[in-house]
């Protein structure tokens, strides 16, 4: 019995603890340990990533994956893909898809886990067709969610479109840490007997579900989990690499895991974590276990991402209320899975509702789902926010990335000198404001050195 493992202290549990701010100062001296120690794959880029290295670290995305990719070259990257929205929060044209993609594994990505918000497979092929093109690995994710209209059969079906459309590995997503053990058998059982594909499964620790979930998948027949190391492990990122090493081994698994490895790994991160805790960016209620995710199934970013808007806002005594209105605007959108770009989205929702009253403010995103512009709801909007949003206008029924320009050539247009690569392409057309500003701001000190160089010279 094999059972690999995916660690994920670089992007989800960097991304579900503390906001994706983890520089890359602070994992590089750890990567060749991080390389060593028999992981199937690092999940290390994709997600918030992106966004976070330009938005707040003053770094540059693609260069830290080749980073990462020289100081690991024995072990599978891996990237989570929003199929569309790329790494932000909107769908792009196709040109700007293939492109992205195909730097992606230019760059040192070998396995791309993609998912739509919606599981809408339409969006995800144009990411999927590009990946294999590239020779990437491609998992095709189902946003695991509970709602009156997702069950069993729906996720068997979701496997079987993502079969067809080539995808090699299968990935059961659960955000929110609320597939309980029982679901996550069950779900790994008929997917792998429905597709004959390796199953991965991803949960997160939030509601304490995880560790009994994963050792249920593995009994299921599961070939990999996603774990954290253990000193950010738990709450809302995953559980504990180390622990779940530990268990599986005695069950006569082999994991491919050096236990030493792990613990120096561990041991370099505890340095990280207790500057991250002395400085706030770490709070202990994400690590925490709240079974109230359970009632309103909010993912780990989600509900640090919350906890944070309402702090800023001095409105933090409001959290209950905003956690109770999280599943009725839920449900008003047909029942869409908590996954970024649909999480924010329900969130901002649920939080304007709550402050301001029911729909008084309607985000111009939630306009857009109802419009049909983000895919195929899952269930059926209400008839009375699709009133106030459509009128008597009719919803978009075919691709919404159909309807979009491609993108590329204005882009490099629009950027010209300022941009050197493909990639400076990509990351303005991601985000447009933070990577000009990212641009100029890496000009400036390129003429800073240049100077420096000059008058060093001179003297
Ligand atoms: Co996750």
């Amino acid at each position: 019995m094999q059972i690999r493992f995916t660690e994920t202290v670089l992007r989800d549990a960097n991304q579900s603890l503390i906001a994706t701010r983890m520089p890359f100062e602070k994992m590089e001296k750890i990567l060749p340990a991080l390389d060593k120690a028999g992981y199937g794959s690092l999940e290390c880029w994709g997600g918030a990533t992106f966004d976070s290295c330009l938005r707040y670290l003053g770094e540059d995305p693609w260069e830290r994956l080749r980073k990462i990719r020289a100081a690991c070259p024995n072990t599978k990257l891996q990237m989570l893909l929003r199929g569309q929205n790329l790494l932000g929060y909107k769908h792009y044209p196709d040109d700007a898809v293939e492109l992205f993609v195909k730097k992606s594994v230019e760059n040192g990505v070998d396995v791309l886990r993609i998912f739509d918000a919606l599981n809408d497979l339409r969006n995800v092929e144009t990411a999927t067709r590009a990946a294999l093109a590239a020779g990437a690995e491609v998992q095709g994710t189902i946003c695991y969610t509970m709602s009156p209209i997702h069950n069993l059969a729906s996720f068997v079906e979701t496997a079987k479109g993502w079969k067809a459309l080539g995808a090699q590995t299968i990935c059961i997503k659960d955000m929110a840490g609320i597939m309980s053990p029982k679901q996550a058998y069950e779900i790994v059982k008929a997917v792998k007997e429905a597709v004959k594909l390796p199953v991965s499964v991803h949960t997160h620790a939030t509601t304490g579900l995880a560790f009994m979930t994963y050792l249920k998948a593995a009994e299921a027949g599961a070939d990999v989990i996603d774990t954290a190391i253990s000193c950010f492990s738990g709450g809302t990122a995953q559980p504990a690499t180390e622990t779940l090493n530990y268990v599986l081994r005695e069950y006569g698994f082999d994991t491919g895991l050096d236990a030493a490895v792990l613990k120096e790994i561990n041991d370099f991160f505890k340095v990280y974590r207790a500057e991250c805790l002395a400085d706030g960016l770490l709070n202990p209620i994400v690590m925490a276990t709240d079974t109230d995710a359970l009632t309103y199934q909010i993912p780990g970013g989600m509900l640090s991402n919350l906890v944070a808007q309402l702090t800023a806002q001095g409105k933090l005594d409001r959290l209950d209320d905003v956690l109770r209105e999280v599943p009725n605007v839920r449900k008003d959108l047909g029942y869409p899975p908590l996954v970024t770009p649909m999480s924010q989205m329900v969130g901002v929702q649920a939080t304007a509702n709550v402050l301001f009253g029911r729909y008084k403010n309607i985000s111009k995103e939630i306009k857009a789902y109802v419009k049909g512009e983000y895919g195929r709801a899952p269930g059926e909007i209400s008839e009375e926010l699709k009133k106030m949003i459509l009128g008597d206008g009719q919803p978009l029924t075919g691709r919404f990335a159909d309807t979009l320009a491609p993108i590329v050539e204005t882009a490099r247009k629009e950027l010209g000198d300022l941009a050197k690569s493909d990639e400076d392409v990509l990351s303005y057309i991601a985000f447009p404001t933070l990577a000009q500003a990212f641009f100029e701001a890496r000009e400036e000190k390129r003429k800073k050195t240049v100077k420096y160089t000059i008058v060093a010279t001179e003297e």
